[in-house]
């Protein structure tokens, strides 16, 4: 039997109206929740994305505020720019879309983010709550693969997770948030990655794989055990002359073969990403609630 598709869209959908609901009760005491997103240099994704979250804040009513700057801007400038939003009261969020230019280095971007604005989870602080498992801000991307998990009734608990990568945005911050002693985790974890001997027989064992490597198609249905659980990170471009673009997505799995085998999947786009978004528009309602008691 063909798998079940978790379908992003509509679960990022479901959170977006629970938030407009949060949202609502902030203005009711005068409150709007603000995100700034910065964006240096001219890459075309980041352009994309950034565009994509700044657009998903406006229709929930969240305010946005994007920053654009030329590619050749100096770091000094950057970290200035942080620290005065840092000091802003009607932002509660800050985003730098990674990555940057090479003459801005991404650690001392994320030292410069105040951790009570830092919404994408990535700083020390918030890094190290989350691994004494405390509550903080989390990073959006493994968040929303803990939502989808969750929220399509593939509870983790007690299950063995395969990761495939160990990458600072999804595998490395994952595997501890699946298998901290919590509701909606709680698993066994194997995290794979370039120096994994025999990887096949780390996926054959998967009851649910994470695929978040960066390689189009990797995984085929001859590799998995049937009855997984597939949650597909990747968002490899791969030409295709008869889209307008002339590239297509395409994540680390291989869609139609996976999906006769497996218990449930994830497509390539419509899974993972708009979750991503919905985590991150999350977290600023979160950070709007918290610096409105404090
Ligand atoms: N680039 C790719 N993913 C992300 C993300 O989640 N946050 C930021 N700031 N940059 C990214």
């Amino acid at each position: 039997m063909p798998a079940e598709i978790i379908d992003g869209k509509k679960i990022s959908s479901d959170i977006k109206e629970s938030l407009k609901e949060r949202i609502e009760a902030l203005g009711r005491s005068g409150k709007v929740p603000g995100l700034a997103a910065i964006l240096v240099g001219d890459n075309p994704a980041s352009q994309v994305y950034v565009n994509m979250k700044a657009k998903a804040c406006e229709k929930i009513g969240i305010n946005s505020e994007v920053y654009k700057y030329p590619r050749d801007l100096p770091e000094p400038e950057l970290i200035k720019k942080i620290d005065e939003l840092n000091e802003k009261k009607t932002i509660h969020g800050i985003l730098v879309q990674f990555p940057t230019p090479e003459q801005i280095s991404e650690e001392k971007v994320i030292l410069a983010i105040d951790p009570k604005k830092d919404v994408d989870g990535f700083h020390p602080f918030n890094v190290g709550m989350m691994l004494a498992g405390k509550p903080t801000f989390l990073p959006c991307t493994p968040l929303g693969i803990m939502e989808l998990l969750s929220r399509s009734g593939n509870d983790p608990s007690g299950k063995h997770v395969v990761i495939l990568g160990r990458g600072s945005l999804v595998g490395r911050p994952l595997a501890p948030m699946l298998y901290q002693k919590t509701k909606g985790a709680n698993a066994t974890v194997t995290v794979c990655h370039t120096a994994t001997k025999n990887l096949v027989s780390f996926i054959q064992q998967a009851d649910i794989l994470i695929a978040a490597m960066g390689r189009a198609k990797f995984v085929t249905a001859d590799m998995v055990k049937p009855g997984v659980v597939v949650i597909d990170v990747g968002t490899n471009r791969v030409e295709d002359p008869s889209t307008k673009s002339g590239y297509r997505l395409v994540g680390d799995v291989n869609f139609d073969s996976v999906s006769q085998v497996a218990k449930a999947i994830t497509p390539v786009p419509g899974g993972v990403g708009p979750m991503t978004i919905a985590m991150l528009l999350s977290n600023t309602v979160k950070a709007c609630e918290m610096q409105s008691t404090t």
